[in-house]
């Protein structure tokens, strides 16, 4: 058992005895006082607390930005954070350099979240374009400057090369294991590394708060100031972070992030993956998780109204029993699922697409990067000779749950879909759904919108309609 956090903090190896469910923002802000780090909305939205985490793997440490705001100093325990402050060597790093030439920076408060954004941009992404570069912008918001000169800044270095992140070296990072159990000042943060032991722990410790990405959980304890005295995390878990591919599926562990997830649906399900680069901003995709998405049990997360039209299958595990069972059946009402409190969420099995699958999902929001769903619709059709013969459609937004639409599959299926299947789709799906009315939007709107859906999809098959922002 450790009793501090060991961590490299811009290179230098850190040994702290700090709660770990203080959150990095706050311990950088008043610990080592790197005030450069700012705190802007301390909910995952606005970047200006952004920082680098690094991971060793593969002979090199692989880094991205994170919002530090909601996130724990355990979640930081065995990997590398790097500030704005550590990114300054003998001179200033080339992102900070052309920021300064350009004049991309009025108030500054945004500037050091965005230097950072940039950063783990032009480390990562040798051929970054202007779409990657709005892409690591999306979860910065700078709301003096303007964001022309900012990107600007950003093509002078992005595919430049040279703009390595200063940290540690990968064999000192390798060699920092995160440590099984920390506790510190009366708080516990465990971290299992294979699946038995966490399911172990899930069974004996069931006021523990299970903890994968925190980019939800993360926001409450913000919000909230609240005390999370025992954790498990999913983070290390060998086996909630693999990824296997056969010939037929996808498989993920729930701990894959939705960066992760992104990079190995794309080929197969390009809609999708226009989806998940939607999903909050790459701060949050790097964090946030598939399986949290789904054990988060949210009626307007995006994940699941485009896994339920996609087929998919989960795992959930306990120390003594493993079961699978199609995604549509986890959800029972609001924010209540079929998990029992020793389970988790161990897999998620994605099918690839059969001959003659079209699969399509859109998402419905006030803003196109960064925010959350209105209404989200996830149409998948498979089609032999023009003709319908499957067909799965559900929607996010539109009730207590992820709501798959059986009424609206069957008003399409031995059809060829035309004009008149679409409007039939369109009319079971605003006789079956009855949204509630918020402030995103009325159960109307909502009611209106998702059944257009329908004939978007019709237009998009047919080649009406072009993808506005296919990024
Ligand atoms: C700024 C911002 C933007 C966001 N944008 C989007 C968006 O566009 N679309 C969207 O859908 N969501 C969005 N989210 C919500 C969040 O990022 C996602 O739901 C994410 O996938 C949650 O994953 P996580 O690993 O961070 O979950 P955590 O916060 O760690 O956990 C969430 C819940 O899932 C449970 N859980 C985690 N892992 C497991 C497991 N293996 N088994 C069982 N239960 C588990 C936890 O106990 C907790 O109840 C956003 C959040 C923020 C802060
Ligand atoms: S302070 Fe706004 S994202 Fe963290
Ligand atoms: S420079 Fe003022 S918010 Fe961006």
């Amino acid at each position: 058992m450790a009793n501090s956090i060991r961590f490299f903090l811009n290179g230098q190896k850190q040994d702290v005895a700090v709660r770990p469910d203080t959150t990095v923002l706050e311990w950088l802000r008043s610990g080592p006082r790197l005030t450069g780090t700012k705190e802007g909305c301390a909910e995952g939205d606005c970047g200006a607390c952004s920082v680098l985490l690094g991971d060793a793997g593969d002979g090199e440490i692989r880094y991205h930005a994170a919002n530090s705001c909601i996130m724990t100093m355990g979640q930081i325990d065995g990997r590398a954070l790097v500030t704005v402050e550590g990114l300054k060597g003998e001179t200033l790093h080339p992102v900070q350099a052309a920021m300064a030439e350009n004049g991309s920076s009025q108030c500054g408060f945004c500037t050091p979240g965005i230097v950072i954004s940039l950063a783990g941009l032009a480390a990562n992404d040798a051929a970054a374009d202007d779409h990657a570069i709005h892409d690591a912008l999306a979860g910065n918001l700078c709301r003096c400057t303007g964001y022309r000169p900012i990107v600007e800044a950003a093509r002078k270095v992005v595919g430049e090369g040279g703009a390595a992140i200063p940290g540690p070296a990968v064999a000192a990072l390798a060699a920092l294991e995160p440590a099984a159990e920390i506790a510190t000042s009366g708080a516990v943060f465990h971290q299992p590394q294979m699946l038995d032991d966490l399911l172990k722990l899930r069974r004996d410790r069931p006021g523990a708060v299970l903890l994968a990405g925190g980019t939800d959980l993360g926001v409450a304890l913000a919000d909230f100031h609240g005390d999370w005295n025992e954790v498990i995390s999913t983070a290390h878990v060998r086996e909630l972070r693999s990824i296997e591919e056969t010939p037929t599926h996808l498989g993920f562990g729930a701990a894959v992030t939705w960066e992760e997830v992104l990079a190995r649906v794309a080929p197969f399900y390009p809609s999708f993956a226009t989806l998940i680069r939607r999903f909050g901003s790459t701060q949050i995709r790097s964090m946030g998780t598939i399986g949290g998405n789904i054990g988060t049990a949210s009626p307007i997360g995006d994940g699941p109204p485009a896994l339920i039209a996609l087929g998919v299958e989960i795992e959930l595990a306990s120390s003594g029993d493993r079961r699978t069972m199609p995604l549509e059946d986890f959800f029972l009402d609001y924010r209540k699922t079929e998990m029992k409190p020793d389970e988790v969420i161990a897999s998620i099995r994605i099918p690839k697409p059969a001959v003659g699958q079209e699969f399509r999902v859109y998402k419905i929001s006030k803003r196109y990067d960064q925010d959350i769903s209105t209404v989200c619709g996830a149409f998948s059709i498979v089609r032999e000779g023009g003709i319908v013969r499957s067909a799965r459609i559900a929607f996010g937004g539109m009730a207590a749950i992820p709501k798959r639409v059986p009424e609206a599959e069957t008003a399409l299926v031995g059809k060829s879909l035309d004009e008149d299947a679409a409007r039939a789709c369109a009319a079971a799906i605003r006789n079956a759904l009855s949204p509630l009315s918020d402030w995103r939007g009325s159960a109307q709107y909502r009611l209106t919108v998702a059944a257009n859906l329908a004939e978007r999809f019709r237009r998009d098959l047919s080649g009406e309609t072009v993808e506005v922002m296919a990024l």
